[in-house]
């Protein structure tokens, strides 16, 4: 098999701090298995635009796709960058520049007392969000109009085309299919969204067809989201717009023991691809190692199975289980460790055994 290589862009905040020890997790667990991975730095974040002015350089796009199998991000966000345009420019840069059109983001509890639910075990909460990455409100079409008057106006356009919500729907029921998944289930707000949603209706119909095997089912999104809480053990695979799977996934995480547990890929399929832990750059505890590294480390074995490392990517998923029952944790859920000895517990179970 050739050799991986990793674009590594920690951007922000914890995100430098995390995506150190998801590298490390990932030298590991190559060494172990005599498997070759490169992963070069790129220092995109808020510190490179204060002094440079740039945020995603003009040709990075193009560079990555060439050199690249796989981008490794962190995180973006800083409090210098009052609006945040290099975080914009660079994230959502990448998702539609490279039309990274699925969102994947797996939920799955490792261990109960982790669970804000009472009574849920590990089995109950296993499912995956896919959300739509490319359009819906993400678009940043709309405009003002009198801005700063009393008679304002401001609108954000709701973009949904007939190719963005097939491709990401497709995508749900070939995952289940793939993976013997036996349930998708699309939500939407089609009861008040009556064009754009409407078409994510027929649209579901359509293709739910060619899957027989598969049950399909549909919930209004202020339904699953107390679903979400009340009985997680409902679903298998889930489907859905942009910013609601934006909000969405972060009830997910919640349900996996916060924001710090959870990982994602953005994803095109056969094309590079993105992978980025769901939590931002956390600003008030950067450097303080205090951060949870197993939502990057997660992240980063979700990556080595997107590119075949099948293996390699069982075992960080693994040794993240043994350091998680273990109780060797960062405080966020439960610990008493720092991000950098926490992250240790998971990658020194990574090591050959001698
Ligand atoms: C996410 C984040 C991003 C999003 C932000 C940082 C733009 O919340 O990846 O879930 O809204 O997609
Ligand atoms: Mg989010």
């Amino acid at each position: 098999m050739k050799d991986l290589r990793i674009a590594v862009v920690p951007g922000d905040g914890i995100g430098v701090e995390v995506i150190r020890e998801a590298c490390a997790a990932i030298e590991a667990v190559a060494a172990a298995s005599g498997k070759r991975i490169t992963l070069t730095p790129f220092d995109w974040s808020a510190d490179a635009y204060l002094k440079t002015g740039v945020s995603l350089p003009a040709d990075g796009l193009k560079m990555l796709a060439e050199n690249f199998d796989a981008i490794l991000l962190g995180a973006m966000g800083d409090p210098r960058v009052p609006d945040n345009r290099h975080a914009a420019d660079i994230l959502l840069g990448m998702r539609f520049g490279l039309d990274l059109y699925v969102n994947h983001r797996p939920v799955k509890l490792l261990d109960a007392r982790l669970c804000p639910l009472k009574g849920v075990e590990p089995k109950d909460v296993d499912f995956v969000v896919f959300r739509e990455n490319t359009e819906g409100l993400y678009v940043m079409m709309g405009g003002n109009f009198k801005k700063g008057t009393p008679d304002e106006v401001a609108t954000d356009i709701d973009l949904n085309t007939r190719k963005g919500v097939e491709r990401i729907i497709r995508h749900a029921f070939e995952y289940a299919r793939a993976t013997g998944r036996k349930k998708v289930l699309m939500s939407d707000k089609s009861n008040v969204l009556i064009h754009a949603h409407d078409l994510w209706q027929r649209v579901f119909k359509e293709v739910k067809a060619g899957f027989p095997e598969i049950t399909a089912s549909h919930m209004y999104v202020d339904n699953l989201s107390l679903q979400l809480v009340r009985d997680p053990r409902q679903f298998e695979v889930i489907v859905t717009s942009n910013m609601f799977g934006d909000i969405v996934t972060d009830i997910a995480a919640g349900l996996q023991g916060g924001l710090g547990m959870a990982a994602s890929g953005n994803i095109h399929p056969g094309k590079i691809s993105l992978f980025e832990p769901v939590h931002g750059s956390s600003p008030p505890i950067a450097g303080k190692n205090i951060a949870n590294p197993i939502g990057a480390i997660a992240t980063a074995a979700l990556m080595l199975a997107h590119l075949g490392w099948k293996e390699e990517a069982a075992r960080i998923d693994a040794a993240v289980l043994e350091a998680v029952r273990a109780g060797q944790t960062t405080v966020d859920i439960g610990g008493t460790l720092g991000t950098r000895e926490a992250a240790a517990a998971i990658v020194e179970r990574l090591k050959p055994r001698s």
